[in-house]
């Protein structure tokens, strides 16, 4: 069997020389290296070896193979083809195309882009502020001083003594006042911080703040903007109720409600049975803000609210673990094609 894997050798190196085109060095490979080949045929023939030679015969046939696989591919390369290994495999022109992967939209952005057009419809201009803030921002000018039992609504993250990560949008309403003259109207999304974390609270979530500021402002203004906004993201028969709350810096204040948008007011597990959800916060601006600001306030009157966003996006989604947001699930994240 030497001889044969020998002369084998021979003839290869023989035949490979002698080829000049692509097509005769395929008809190589598919006579050496092919199913019906002359190498594989070799392999067979092992099985009919004495034990003792098998081992040595096994280590020549594999060598041999691996000679014509190099040459062939080194000769391949010189006379253009691309792989001659895989040259028999067709290419079928009639199988559909790959489709291409397109991301979407964050269901958070989604929401937040929405609740932004339906108070851009309404009038509203964004405003931005920082995440980092002061302490002044973020509590006295919105008369929370400092040992006002308030700030324990908030579990604060604390950069140093008078920096915090903010823990609402409200500062906004701050820089905004500062900075421009009434009548306005504004709308500020972003991102808060606060130390709190369970199947509806995360260290990091997103809220809009409102404001809006003009000469006779008063709480109907605020219950009817309410009303079409909530009316806009969950249905034109959603019913709304407004509860008595405490803000520090709107007076009167007010928690808004929903009716339960899985149960329609009957009662169920994720209204606690009460047929209602929080859905945010708001009031009338209390005057000790405008001071802050250096409006007058015999002149002017104004509403605020604060809502969060992850809050709605799960009511709108029906989703029962806020953190889900925030895992990056690309099989969670797929389930919301852009609205
Ligand atoms: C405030 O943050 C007030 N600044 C809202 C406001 C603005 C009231 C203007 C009056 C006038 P509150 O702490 O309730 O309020 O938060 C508002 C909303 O943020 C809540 O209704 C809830 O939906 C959401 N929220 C609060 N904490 C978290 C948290 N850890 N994770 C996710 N959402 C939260």
């Amino acid at each position: 069997m030497i001889e044969i894997i020998t002369k084998l050798r021979q003839d290869f190196d023989s035949l490979l020389e002698s080829a000049s085109d692509p097509k005769q060095l395929e008809q190589i490979r598919i006579d050496f290296l092919g199913k019906k080949g002359k190498l594989p045929a070799l392999m067979k023939e092992l099985r009919n070896a004495s034990p003792e030679e098998k081992p040595q015969l096994g280590k020549d046939i594999n060598l041999l193979k691996q000679h014509v696989e190099n040459k062939i591919n080194s000769k391949g390369a010189c006379l253009g083809t691309k792989s001659s290994k895989k040259s028999d495999e067709t290419f079928d022109t009639t199988l559909p195309g790959r489709k291409e992967l397109t991301g979407t939209l964050h269901p958070i952005t989604q929401v937040m882009e929405e609740i932004t057009s339906i108070f851009f419809g309404l009038g509203f201009q964004v405003e931005e502020g920082p995440e980092i803030e002061t302490d002044y921002y973020n509590f006295e000018a919105l008369n929370i001083p400092k040992d006002h039992p308030a700030r324990d609504m908030q579990d604060t993250f604390y950069i140093e003594d008078e920096t915090v990560l903010r823990t609402h949008t409200s500062p906004v309403q701050i820089h905004t006042m500062e900075n421009r003259e009434p009548p306005l109207r504004i709308i500020a999304p972003g991102k808060v911080y606060r130390c709190d974390s369970d199947v509806s609270h995360t260290p990091m979530f997103h809220q809009i703040e409102g404001l809006m500021v003009d000469e006779g402002v008063s709480f109907s203004h605020l219950k009817g903007i309410m009303n079409i906004f909530l009316q806009e993201v969950f249905g034109k028969d959603t019913k709304i109720r407004f509860r008595p709350s405490f803000f520090p810096f709107t007076c009167p204040s007010a928690e808004v409600d929903i009716q339960c948008v899985m149960c329609s007011g009957k009662g169920c597990r994720v209204c606690s049975q009460t047929g209602w959800l929080e859905i945010l916060g708001a009031g009338m601006v209390d005057p000790a803000v405008f001071k802050a600001v250096g409006y007058d306030s015999e002149k002017w009157t104004g509403f605020a609210f604060g809502l969060g966003i992850e809050r709605i996006a799960m009511l709108k989604f029906g989703i029962n673990d806020i953190r889900l947001f925030f895992e990056n699930d690309l099989r969670f994240l797929k389930q919301f094609p852009n609205l």
